[in-house]
């Protein structure tokens, strides 16, 4: 790993170094993939760009003007790729190591640190503002949800757009295969292997999917203990994402688990049309601005 503002020094390794601050006194927060960029591009390759075309696509297909903000951008690549789709694109997130490597990787965009439950980047500012890869989610609770979409609303100009791509609350109704037992995986990375073991369970009182994942890492020079992280994502349910949308003043144009760019099988240029159904594990919504 470089050693940058962005991320600690291949030497030491993410898991010795996590902690309360990462790199230059920035605050790390407390997720091994968002404080590691080039760790989460690892782990979450896209080498063909799928989300970024599935997104230029939505965004083409329902007549988005030029200017983009991709909330909750994270490394940045799928803001760059719209950028070199011709569009004018702002990426904003609320990590520093993820901005720091959006602008050193992925250049092209501006990219502002911005909290996706309450941001004011601009009256009008946008034609369609994208949130991919479930970053919508971690607006937890109804007053969270609230201040996203009034931002948004700010934020886009009339007949502006709202595209989002998240795992699907409704998902969990009925289908236990994602919680019945702790997954085990592993990401090599510059001769490291982090290996790591995750467990997910239902909240159901604060409609949040929660996830408690343990990472170790092999190869290091000097050994590191265990590093346990806790992350949580609400389950957001279709009928709840349109009286949401409604009450802010847009109006569902699509709302369905796929084809999408990270659904089986997987979106392409030619798949047939969605349908309006909701039973897989993702979620996908093309939501416009119709009320002044
Ligand atoms: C799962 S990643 C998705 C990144 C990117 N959209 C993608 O598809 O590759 C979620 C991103 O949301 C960011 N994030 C989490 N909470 C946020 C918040 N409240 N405001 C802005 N960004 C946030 C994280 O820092 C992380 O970069």
């Amino acid at each position: 790993m470089p050693t940058t503002e962005a991320g600690p020094t291949a030497e030491a390794g993410p898991i010795a170094q996590a902690g309360p601050v990462t790199g230059a006194g920035q605050p790390a927060s407390g997720n091994l993939l968002t404080d590691n960029p080039e760790l989460y591009e690892a782990r979450f390759p896209d080498v063909q760009g799928l989300a970024a075309r599935w997104t230029e696509a939505m965004l083409r297909a329902h007549g988005a003007g030029p200017r983009v903000l991709d909330l909750g951008c994270g490394t940045g690549r799928d803001a760059a790729r719209l950028h070199a789709a011709g569009r004018k694109v702002v990426g904003a997130d609320l990590s520093a190591a993820m901005l720091a490597y959006a602008r050193r990787e992925h250049p092209g965009p501006d990219y502002v640190t911005a909290d996706l439950r309450g941001f004011d980047l601009g009256r009008d500012a946008f034609d369609a503002i994208t949130c991919l890869d479930s970053a919508l989610l971690y607006c937890h609770t109804g007053e969270e949800l609230d201040g996203l979409l009034t931002s948004c609303r700010r934020a886009l100009a009339p007949g502006g757009l709202l595209v989002a791509e998240m795992r699907n609350g409704a998902f969990f109704l009925g289908n236990t295969e994602l919680l019945d037992a702790p997954t085990h995986g592993a990401v090599s990375w510059q001769g490291t292997t982090y290996q790591f073991v995750t467990t997910l369970w239902v909240d159901r009182a604060a409609q949040l999917l929660r996830r408690r994942r343990v990472w170790t890492a092999e190869g290091l020079s000097h050994a590191a203990p265990p590093l346990e992280q806790h992350s949580a994502w609400r389950l957001l349910f279709p009928q709840e994402l349109r009286h949401l949308l409604a009450a802010h003043g847009f109006t569902v144009r699509a709302l369905h688990d796929g084809p999408g760019p990270r659904t089986e099988p997987v979106w392409h240029e030619d798949s047939p049309p969605p349908g309006d159904l909701a039973d897989g594990d993702r979620l996908h919504l093309v939501a416009q601005l119709t009320a002044s």
